[in-house]
């Protein structure tokens, strides 16, 4: 199974290191291709680097480590790469004001998987997701090698 993972920062660049120790494929894209090159690098033959949409083409499951305005971007855009493969979303609606604090990007009460549901415009549904997640899981335990790293989907944060 290959990871592709979109964004390389603290968040993706923590969780490819751990899926690579794990004996996990990872393919890694940002904005920043030299910071993605020298990540692959560093982490060895399991990780390669490749543009946001040939990574997301080439993985079966998708980490989408980048802010949330960045994921609404991202998700549209390749919605139609992104049908039938699990999406990891681990963003929250936060965001740092001039003197460094954070704030709430959201309004009270509305998430941030709320709104990268409906930016996943392929149709596929959160519940949709789960089921997908756990048909994977199915799968998996068919298959005699271990995985590092389970689906991970959001439900309500
Ligand atoms: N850090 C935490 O403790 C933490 C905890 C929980 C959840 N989160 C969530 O995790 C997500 C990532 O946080 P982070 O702290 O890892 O952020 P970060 O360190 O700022 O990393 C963001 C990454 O996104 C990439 N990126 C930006 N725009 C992109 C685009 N258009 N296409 C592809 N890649 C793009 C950046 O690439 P370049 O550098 O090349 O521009 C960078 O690698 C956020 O949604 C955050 O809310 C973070």
């Amino acid at each position: 199974m290959t990871t592709a993972i979109i964004g390389i920062g603290k968040i993706g660049g923590a969780v490819a290191r751990h899926l690579v120790a794990g004996g996990e494929s990872v393919v890694l894209a940002a904005t920043d291709q030299s910071h993605v090159e020298a990540l692959a690098g560093e982490l060895g033959p399991l990780a390669r680097a490749a543009s946001v949409e040939d990574a997301i083409a080439d993985g079966d499951a998708v980490v989408f480590a980048v802010w949330l305005d960045t994921m609404r971007e991202l998700i549209p855009r390749h919605a139609r790469l992104l049908e039938g493969k699990v999406v990891v979303d681990p963003s929250n609606p936060i965001g740092f004001d001039e003197s460094g604090q954070p704030f709430r990007t959201l309004p009270e009460g509305q998430s941030a998987g709320s709104v990268v549901a409906r930016a996943a415009s392929s149709g596929r549904t959160l519940r949709e997701g789960v089921r997908h997640a756990r048909r994977g899981r199915a799968r998996r335990r068919r298959t005699p090698r271990a995985t590092a790293g389970g689906a991970l989907l959001r439900d309500g944060r």
